[in-house]
């Protein structure tokens, strides 16, 4: 917690300097006017070029959007979905939802055997696992309430990039190399990233490029109802999935509202249902609001206990309550209230660990009856955008439909295909996320932005399943918390608890030895090994003076540009 009114703040200010002067301040990208930070260089690049143009924050997310469908197929998408929260200049904030919904063919108990069990594999490899994407439908969306440049304008540089090629990095070399294997798996003949690729070849994308210029031509009933809907449901039926010509011609978008809630001084403004992500920052937020992190210091024991216990409450609740708002009833002002989450904490003590097991989700009165790749974009007049897109896992269901140019997402996944039963990411769910036709399957997607005194202040968000809540929660946390700029939050090794499993993860070699031995005697377990990487956040943090500074960060090929 910081008062920053308080003359406490100067001294905490200067605590700050002294121990993040230890090393050397890095600084990231810092422009006059406008701004796109996203995975790729190329995609970074066309997002800011339609914003030089003249074109504004949700032009530019269209063009970043597909551009990076185009060079970054492991999480960039036209065969996924995603989440937009977006805050204009005159202060009016919305959120788009494009997330995937379950096909009409879809079960309940879709991934179990005939002895109830889950069928390993079933919802993450293969026709099976894929949801209806809704990643066309949101762009066309976006555009349509406020966009100013033509569809045929923005798309024609993605098209072009599609059509010209894009360069291997070393990091793509690898991956793709790693995800060979299940690509034969999942493909009946070979697939475009089949071939030996090496770090500096060039990958040309034309049958993508011939997609998007349907689309251009087309409008977005082109991927949901033309010739690319019927090529998609043949290719789809073919491989022995569910997708039908109507569940494509159902897609709808949806506009929400977003979760707002304040800490300290600033407004948080994050992903509703069916994403989890909002509502759970928030519940962790207002569970550590009250203790002095900044006094604690930056990944000290006292502040990974606080947050750490914070996060366990928060998932809890997450597997029991959350799902697709137009499917159950989420007790959403109830679960995001700071007297509910004080409660929570109650029984938290610096002395010992809560254990998991000791922790259900929380007694709720139901006054009515729950990989991926992130963009921050703020444009020179002001307006800010946020998005998070998925196919879920690495290059989604591994399915690729070579004859449209694209892999399908595993979306599917996130639903919880039998009570109790771990998803990819380890979550947990119950009815609230059961599978039903048309529903949406919850998401930890957490696109955010962040005011202070009414302003523009951060723009923030990450892949990484489970621990995108917990990644953005300690980017903002490094800002306003540690005093850390913008890319060096994004930098700091980041850790991640969320209910059950019952450990802390934490980036390998990252952590003090004393802290880990300390948070260890007071009954937690650490695990260092299975997550080499927490999460790869993207932000913009608007400075004192106007100017905007990049956090890009260097788990990736991440990249910010602006001017
Ligand atoms: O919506 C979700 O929560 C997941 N499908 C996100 C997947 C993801 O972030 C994978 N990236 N590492």
């Amino acid at each position: 917690m910081k008062q920053i009114f308080s003359l406490l703040v100067i001294s905490i200010a200067l605590f700050n300097c002294k121990t993040t002067t230890k090393k050397e301040k890095i600084t990231g990208l810092i422009t006059e006017k406008a701004m796109v930070v996203s995975a790729r260089e190329e995609a970074s690049k066309i997002g800011v070029d339609i914003l030089k143009k003249g074109g504004n924050a949700f032009d530019a997310m269209v063009a970043t959007e597909l551009a990076l469908a185009v060079a970054y197929p492991y999480a960039g998408n036209i065969g996924g979905g995603g989440f937009m929260v977006y805050r204009k200049n005159d202060g009016e904030i919305g959120a788009l939802d494009y997330r995937e919904k379950a096909p009409l063919a879809a079960e309940k108990d879709m991934y179990l055997d005939d002895n109830g069990n889950v069928i390993k594999g079933k919802s993450t490899i293969g026709a099976m696992a894929v949801g209806i994407p809704g990643t066309v439908a949101g762009v066309f969306a976006a555009h349509k309430k406020f966009g100013t440049l033509s569809i045929q304008e923005i798309l024609q540089p993605v098209i072009e990039l599609a059509n010209k090629g894009v360069i291997v990095t070393k990091k793509q070399e690898a991956r793709i190399k790693k995800y060979q294997p299940a690509f034969k798996k999942a493909n009946k003949s070979l697939i475009i990233l089949d071939s030996v690729w090496k770090e500096n070849d060039i990958i040309k994308y034309n049958a993508l490029a011939a997609t998007l210029e349907r689309i251009s031509k087309n409008g977005r009933d082109e991927f949901y109802k033309g010739e690319t809907a019927e090529r998609l449901v043949k290719f789809m039926q073919a491989n022995g999935g569910i997708m039908t010509l109507e569940d494509l011609a159902k897609y709808e978008v949806k506009w929400r509202k977003p979760i707002t809630f304040n800490y300290d001084d600033l407004k948080i403004i994050s992903m509703s249902p069916p994403s989890s992500g909002g509502i759970c920052l928030a519940q962790i937020m207002n569970g550590i609001e009250s203790y002095d992190l900044d006094k604690f210091g930056h990944n000290s024991t006292k502040a990974i206990q606080v947050i750490t216990e914070a996060e366990r409450r928060a998932y809890a609740d997450r597997s029991f309550f959350l799902g697709d708002p137009d499917f159950v009833n989420i007790p959403l002002e109830t679960l995001i209230s700071k007297e509910y989450t004080n409660g929570r904490m109650d029984n938290f003590s610096f002395e010992k660990a809560t254990k998991s097991e000791d922790v259900a989700h929380g007694t709720v009165e139901m006054i009515e009856s729950d990989e991926t790749t992130h963009y921050a974009i703020v444009d020179q007049f002001g307006n800010a955008v946020s998005v998070t897109t998925t196919l879920n896992g690495a290059y989604g269901s591994k399915m690729y439909c070579s004859d449209l140019g694209f892999f399908l997402n595993n979306e599917m996944d996130d639903f919880s295909s039998k009570p109790g039963v771990p998803n990819m990411f380890g979550l947990i769910g119950a009815k609230a996320n059961e599978i039903a036709p048309q529903k949406r399957m919850l998401s930890s997607m957490t696109p955010t932005i962040v005011e202070k005194d009414g302003k523009l202040w951060m723009v923030v968000g990450t892949p990484g399943g489970s621990t995108i809540i917990t990644s953005v929660l300690q980017t903002i946390l490094n800002v306003h918390e540690f005093g850390f700029g913008m890319q060096e939050a994004v930098n700091q090794p980041r850790f991640h608890h969320q209910w059950l499993p019952d450990v802390i993860m934490m980036e390998p070699n990252k952590f003090d030895k004393k802290t880990i031995t300390e948070l260890e005697k007071v009954g937690y377990k650490i695990n260092q090994k299975d997550a080499p990487v927490i999460g790869k956040v993207e932000g913009i943090l608007v400075l004192q003076n106007g100017k905007l500074e990049g956090g890009a960060d260097p788990r990736g090929d991440d990249k910010a540009l602006g001017y």
